[in-house]
C-alpha cells in the first residue's frame, strides 16, 4: 500500500517537473530576465518598395515611458531587451529596449518611414506586475495619463503605423490617448501587435472607437518571445500593404 503511494507520488512530481519544465521556465524567461540583443542585427530588414504609400510610424512601449531603475537586473523586467551593443555594463538603463520599439524600427528599416514615439508624463512603475496593476486600474477608472512633448503634425502622411503592445486585451490607454487627440480624418490606420499570447485581443475593434482613421484589417501581431525574429514577418507584411 505505502509503496503504491510512493509510486503515485513520485508519478505526480514527474508530472509537475515536466509541466514546469515546459511551460513554467519559458514564461520565467520571457517575463522576468531580460534578453541581450544586438539591436542593429535583430533589427536589419530587408527594403519594402511601399509605392508611394507616406506613413508615420507612431509607438508605444514600456521602455521610455517606465520608471526603471538604473539597475535593470533589479526590477522584474518582463519582455525587455538589453542592447548588447550599447550596454557598457550589463543592465544600464539606456541600452533597454522595448519589444514594440524594436517593431517600430524594423518598419522604419524596411521603409524609411519616420517614427514618433509616444511619451507619458507621469511614468508607469517598474515593476512588471504594477504596470499591469496600474494599467488594469486605469482603465477601469478611465483615469487619463497625459502625453508627454507635442504631438505630431500629420498632415503630410497618407497613413499610420500605430506600433505598440496589448495590454489587457485592448491598445494601452495613452494610446488611446494619442488616437483621441490627434485627428487621422482621411488617413489609413495600420497595426503592429505586440502581445503575451493573446494575438489581436480585442484591439482592433476596439481601434475604430478612438480615431477617425479608417483602420485597416490587414494587421500585424507578433508574439512577445518571437520579436527579435520578427524582421522576415515584418517584411512580409509590409509587401502584403
Ligand atoms: C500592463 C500590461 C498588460 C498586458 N496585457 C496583456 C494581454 O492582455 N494579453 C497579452 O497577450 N499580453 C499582455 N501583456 C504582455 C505584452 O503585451 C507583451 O509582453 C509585449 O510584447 C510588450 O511589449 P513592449 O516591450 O513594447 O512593452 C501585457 C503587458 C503589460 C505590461
Amino acid at each position: 500500500m505505502k509503496k503504491r503511494l510512493f509510486i503515485i507520488l513520485g508519478i505526480l512530481l514527474a508530472v509537475a517537473a515536466a509541466l514546469f519544465c515546459v511551460f513554467g521556465l519559458p514564461y520565467i524567461r520571457r517575463h522576468y530576465q531580460p534578453v541581450r540583443i544586438n539591436r542593429s542585427e535583430v533589427s536589419r530588414t530587408e527594403s519594402v518598395d511601399m509605392g508611394g504609400m507616406n506613413a508615420l510610424i507612431v509607438c508605444f512601449t514600456r521602455v521610455g515611458n517606465t520608471d526603471f531603475a538604473p539597475d535593470v537586473d533589479a526590477v522584474s523586467s518582463a519582455s525587455l531587451m538589453i542592447d548588447a551593443e550599447r550596454a557598457q555594463t550589463s543592465g544600464k538603463v539606456e541600452s533597454l529596449v522595448g519589444n514594440s520599439e524594436l517593431l517600430a524600427e524594423m518598419v522604419s528599416n524596411a521603409t524609411g518611414f519616420d517614427i514618433y514615439d509616444i511619451r507619458v508624463k507621469d511614468l508607469y512603475s517598474s515593476s512588471y506586475n504594477d504596470t499591469v496593476a496600474e494599467a488594469d486600474e486605469e482603465m477601469k477608472s478611465g483615469k487619463i495619463r497625459e502625453l508627454e512633448g507635442a504631438l505630431p503634425d500629420v498632415t503630410e502622411y497618407d497613413s499610420i503605423i500605430l506600433v505598440y503592445p496589448l495590454w489587457w486585451w485592448t491598445l494601452p490607454q495613452p494610446v488611446q490617448t494619442f488616437l483621441k487627440e490627434v485627428d487621422l480624418s482621411g488617413k489609413t490606420l495600420y497595426s503592429v501587435v505586440t502581445h503575451g499570447g493573446s494575438k489581436f485581443g480585442n484591439a482592433l475593434a476596439d481601434t475604430e472607437q478612438f480615431t477617425t482613421a479608417a483602420v485597416s484589417q490587414n494587421a500585424l501581431e507578433v508574439y512577445d518571445d518571437d520579436v527579435t525574429k520578427a524582421a522576415p514577418k515584418v517584411a512580409a507584411w509590409l509587401r502584403s500593404l
